[in-house]
């Protein structure tokens, strides 16, 4: 069996009932992921309804004033990714129709949207073949190739970038990439990675090696 395949079997398994995930609609995979770019799950998880609830699609978050939309974000902290959403939305209903563009370039150049957020978006929401490279696949990939070279260095995230992509199905690219941090966050944790459960361990080479535990290597502490 690929990596993929092990992965995703694993995931239908064991996902978690996330309410972002009963619906691929861009605009709520938006919104769940810039509410989750400094925000925990579980605290994330009733901000996501209510916004929904109030605001379920980019014409109507479009048409809201400012001033509410950060009454609904009220203790999620980081306003600014209110009112990028709030500015993205405009631009989405302004330039594409109220439709969030399928293609990754344009996802990536509305405002507070990056690299990871795009990714997340066109892969889960339209399906596209395109890596979402967080904390999480970075830790996972540097066990799994064994790979010591320094996660925060951008020539180590482009190289994960692209194992990931090598790795990515044809189908369900969206799901592999939430797998992906299913297993960060319940398995391939950072501290005491849980390998006995891992769907993974029989292809990681850092298991094999014994050396998990080491692993991504961060970059160096300066001297005081
Ligand atoms: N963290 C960031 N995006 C997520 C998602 N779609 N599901 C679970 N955790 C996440």
């Amino acid at each position: 069996m690929t990596l993929a395949t092990q992965l995703l079997d694993w995931y239908y398994e064991n996902a978690r009932d996330l309410p972002w995930r009963q619906d691929k609609d861009a605009y709520k995979i938006w919104v769940s992921e810039i509410m989750l770019q400094q925000t925990r799950v579980e605290a994330v998880k009733g901000y996501y309804q209510r916004w929904i609830d109030r605001f379920p699609t980019p014409a109507v978050l479009a048409e809201a004033s400012e001033q509410e939309v950060l009454q609904y974000w009220q203790g999620l902290g980081y306003y600014s990714r209110a009112r990028n959403l709030l500015a993205g939305v405009r631009e989405v209903c302004a330039a594409y129709g109220g439709e969030v563009p399928e293609d990754e370039q344009l996802i990536r150049q509305l405002p507070g949207v990056g690299d990871y957020t795009a990714g997340a978006i066109a892969s889960i929401a339209y399906n596209r073949r395109v890596p979402a490279v967080d904390g999480n696949v970075l830790r996972i990939f540097s066990r799994l190739f064994c790979l010591e070279s320094d996660i925060s260095k951008q020539a180590t995230k482009r190289e994960i970038a692209g194992l990931l992509h090598r790795h990515m199905p044809d189908s369900s690219p969206g799901d592999f990439n939430q797998a992906l941090m299913d297993l960060g966050s319940m398995i391939c944790i950072p501290r005491r990675p849980r390998c006995q459960v891992c769907p993974l361990s029989n292809l990681c080479e850092g298991y094999a090696r014994e050396v998990q535990d080491t692993l991504p290597v961060r970059p160096a502490k300066k001297e005081p």
